[in-house]
C-alpha cells in the first residue's frame, strides 16, 4: 500500500554529544568513537509529498526561522548536491527504483556546521517520510544501510532518543531517556568543518585515548547521576582549546565557562563544533542562562544563537515507524 495524497509533516530533531572520544584512525579513512547521542526537543521540519511530476522532486528550504535568530551565516542557498535531503532523495531512488515525483519542503531552524546534526537528522526524516509514502515493505535494515552511506550520524537520527554510538557511527546502543535535564545551546556565530576538526585532531594529538580511561559500561550508568559528576568530555574540544584556531579557541573556552557561571552543571561541546552547551538540572536556571546569553557577543562580533530546550526521550512520528 502506498500513500499519494498525504503531505506528511516529519520532525528532525538536532542532537548533542554530552561524551564524545575519537579513537583510531581507520584504513576507510574514517575514525572509530565512542560517544552519547542525545536528541533534544529542538529540529528541523519536513514536509514530504508525493506528486504526479514522474521522477521529479522539489526541495524547498525555508531559511526563515535562522535567519530571524540572528546572525547565524546563512546565504540563502545551500548547493544541492550538498542538500543532505536531495542526497537521500537520491540515494532512496537508487536503492528502490522509486521513480515517482516528490516535494519536501524544510523548514531550518538547526545552524549549519555547528555539530548539532541538522543536515543528518534531515537526511534520515527524508528516508523515514519515503518509506512510509511510497515503500512501507521495505526492510528497516536497508534503511539504515542507506542511512550509513548518506553520513555517520544518519543512523542514529533513524531512532533518535539517547544512545551510545561506536564504531563509525553505526553500532547505535539506545539507553533509557534522560529525564529532568534541561539544555541550553549556544552557536557561536562560526561553523566548524567536520573533516577539517578530523585532520587537526590527527595531527596534534600523539595517540588516541590519552587522559581518558573510562569504561564503556561506567559511561553509561553515569548518565543517569547528577551532571555535576558526569565524567564525560569532549576529544574535540581539548584539541581546539590547546591548538586551534586561537581566536575561536576563547570563544569556545568563554561560552563553556559563562555556561558554568550562570549555573550548567555540565558544559561541552557537541560534536567537532561549534556549538556549546549546558545542562542544568533546573528549568528555571537554564531559561535565565539563556536570556542573558542570547545577549551576549562573540569575540568573532557576533551575536550568540541561543537555545533553551530539553532531552526527546525518544521520537516517533505516528503511523511512521
Ligand atoms: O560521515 P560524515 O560524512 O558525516 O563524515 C564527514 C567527515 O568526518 C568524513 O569525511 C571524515 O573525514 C570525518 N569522520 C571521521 N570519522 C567518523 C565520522 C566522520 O573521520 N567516525
Amino acid at each position: 500500500m502506498t500513500c499519494k495524497e498525504t503531505i506528511l509533516r516529519i520532525e528532525a530533531p538536532c542532537k548533542i554529544n554530552v561524551h564524545l572520544q575519537v579513537k583510531d584512525l581507520r584504513p576507510d579513512g574514517y575514525h572509530d568513537l565512542e560517544s552519547i547521542f542525545v536528541a533534544l526537543a529542538f529540529g528541523d521540519t519536513l514536509w514530504v509529498e508525493r506528486t504526479e511530476a514522474e521522477a521529479g522532486c522539489t526541495i524547498l528550504m525555508d531559511w526563515k526561522a535562522l535567519q530571524a535568530a540572528g546572525s547565524v551565516p546563512v546565504k540563502g542557498t545551500l548547493p544541492l548536491a550538498k542538500n543532505s535531503v536531495y542526497q537521500a532523495v537520491s540515494l532512496f531512488r537508487s536503492e528502490t527504483g522509486f521513480k515517482g515525483g516528490i516535494r519536501i519542503r524544510v523548514e531550518k531552524r538547526i545552524p549549519l556546521g555547528a555539530g548539532l546534526g541538522g543536515g543528518s537528522s534531515d537526511a534520515a526524516s527524508t528516508l523515514r517520510a519515503l518509506r512510509f509514502l511510497v515503500a512501507p515493505e521495505l526492510p528497516q535494515k536497508q534503511l539504515w544501510e542507506m542511512a550509513l552511506v548518506l553520513g555517520s550520524d544518519v543512523p542514529f537520527f533513524l531512532r533518535g532518543g539517547v544512545a551510545f554510538v561506536s564504531g563509525r557511527g553505526e553500532q547505535v546502543l539506545p539507553l533509557k531517556a534522560v529525564e529532568g535535564l534541561w539544555v541550553v545551546l549556544v552557536y557561536p556565530g562560526f561553523p566548524s568543518d567536520t573533516a577539517n576538526a578530523f585532520r587537526v585532531l590527527d595531527q596534534v594529538r600523539p595517540e588516541p585515548g590519552l587522559g581518558q580511561e573510562v569504561g564503556i559500561a561506567e559511561l553509561i550508568r553515569a548518565l543517569g547521576d547528577y551532571p555535576g559528576s558526569w565524567p564525560y568530555n569532549n576529544d574535540f574540544l581539548q584539541v581546539f582549546l590547546e591548538a586551534g584556531n586561537q581566536e575561536r579557541a576563547a570563544v569556545y573556552r568563554r561560552i563553556v565557562q559563562e555556561l558554568k557561571g550562570l549555573g550548567a552543571d555540565f558544559a561541552g561541546l557537541s560534536g567537532a563544533g561549534s556549538t556549546c552547551f549546558g545542562i542544568f538540572s533546573n528549568g528555571g536556571v537554564a531559561k535565565k542562562a539563556g536570556v542573558l546569553l542570547s545577549g551576549r557577543r562573540t569575540g568573532l562580533n557576533q551575536r550568540y544563537f541561543v537555545q533553551v530546550t530539553f532531552p526527546l526521550a525518544y521520537w516517533v512520528n505516528e503511523g511512521v515507524e
